[in-house]
């Protein structure tokens, strides 16, 4: 049957979505699967779902990745890729992830959740008082690292909060943990070996993710054991937040070398050189292969 490859949107992701979603459709194409391409950005593109026998939801973000999308497909009954209503949505809310593994001593960096008062930024900065620096502001439901920022001094934290408040009224400041960082993909409820990732930058950030050359991947990223230990970690958050199918999980490493949770993604980008593909890769299945395994699930 005709498969349509949701793409773009409207999210701060909408550049990032049309990779995934231009990578996946061609993949699918040489695969000789009657797939095309559908960007929800564009008027009237709910009409275009008819005649459609399943979807490959390549939308990152807001909309696309958070439940919305979801629930449309259920209601149309057309079977789609990845998570579910309540993963998607749970997913995408970093705040409530970490209540839920806190809940479950899954182990996550402490935080503190700010509301934004637009008119009055300097509350703002009383709220997190108590909150030792450094911390990571980020919006929280946001991926793809837009509008985060590390905040090492308290001169950093106004920019930090103004940066995070465009995109949101909800904030997170997040204990920051000095390390390495690791991401753990999941596919077919199993736990792919990890991906190490190093830059420059402060974090692996927007620019370190998607156009900077000189961040260095790692994968496998760990000696065997501690591949187990964590994807076994990963896996239990994965599911904790109701999440199925494929995603990724990622993590800090903190100088101990303890591992903690930073957040889930349900629909991992899937460019070329993005982290589930090379993941993959590693235990040999090449990127075409990858998306018809991830399409196929839709049938189960
Ligand atoms: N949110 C981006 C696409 C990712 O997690 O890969
Ligand atoms: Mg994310």
């Amino acid at each position: 049957g005709r498969v349509a490859v949701l793409l773009g949107g409207d999210s701060a992701e909408r550049e990032v979505s049309l990779q995934s979603g231009a990578a996946v459709l061609s993949a699918l194409q040489s695969q000789g699967i009657d797939a095309f391409a559908l960007d929800t950005a564009k008027a009237d593109w709910q009409l275009q779902l008819s005649g459609i026998n399943r979807v490959f939801n390549a939308l990152h973000g807001r909309g696309g990745e958070d439940g919305l999308i979801q629930g449309l497909l259920d209601s149309l009954k057309i079977p789609y890729t990845g998570s579910g209503v309540l993963g998607s949505a749970l997913g995408m809310d970093k705040l409530r992830c970490k209540m839920i593994w806190r809940q479950l001593d899954l182990p996550t960096p402490d935080w503190q959740e700010i509301v934004i008062d637009r008119q009055n930024f300097s509350t703002l900065e009383k709220q997190l008082e108590k909150m030792p620096l450094p911390v990571m502001i980020k919006p929280y439901c946001e991926g793809s690292s837009v509008g985060m920022s590390p905040v090492f001094n308290a001169v950093e934290l106004k920019p930090a909060l103004e940066l995070a408040a465009k995109y949101t009224d909800h904030l997170l400041a997040e204990s920051y943990i000095k390390g390495g960082e690791y991401t753990v993909s999941i596919l077919g409820g199993r736990a792919l070996p990890s991906v190490h990732m190093e830059t420059p930058n402060k974090f692996y950030d927007y620019d370190a993710k998607y156009l900077a050359n000189d961040t260095e991947y790692y994968c496998p990223g760990l000696d065997l054991e501690t591949e187990r230990l964590l994807g076994d970690i990963a896996l239990r958050a994965f599911k904790a937040v109701g999440c199925s199918g494929w995603g990724r999980v990622d993590f800090m490493r903190d100088s101990q070398g303890n591992f903690w949770l930073l957040e889930v993604n349900t629909i991992p980008g899937m460019t070329s050189h993005s982290l589930v593909p090379m993941a993959a890769k590693s235990i040999g299945l090449d990127f075409p292969m990858l998306v018809k395994v991830i399409l196929a699930a839709t049938l189960t």
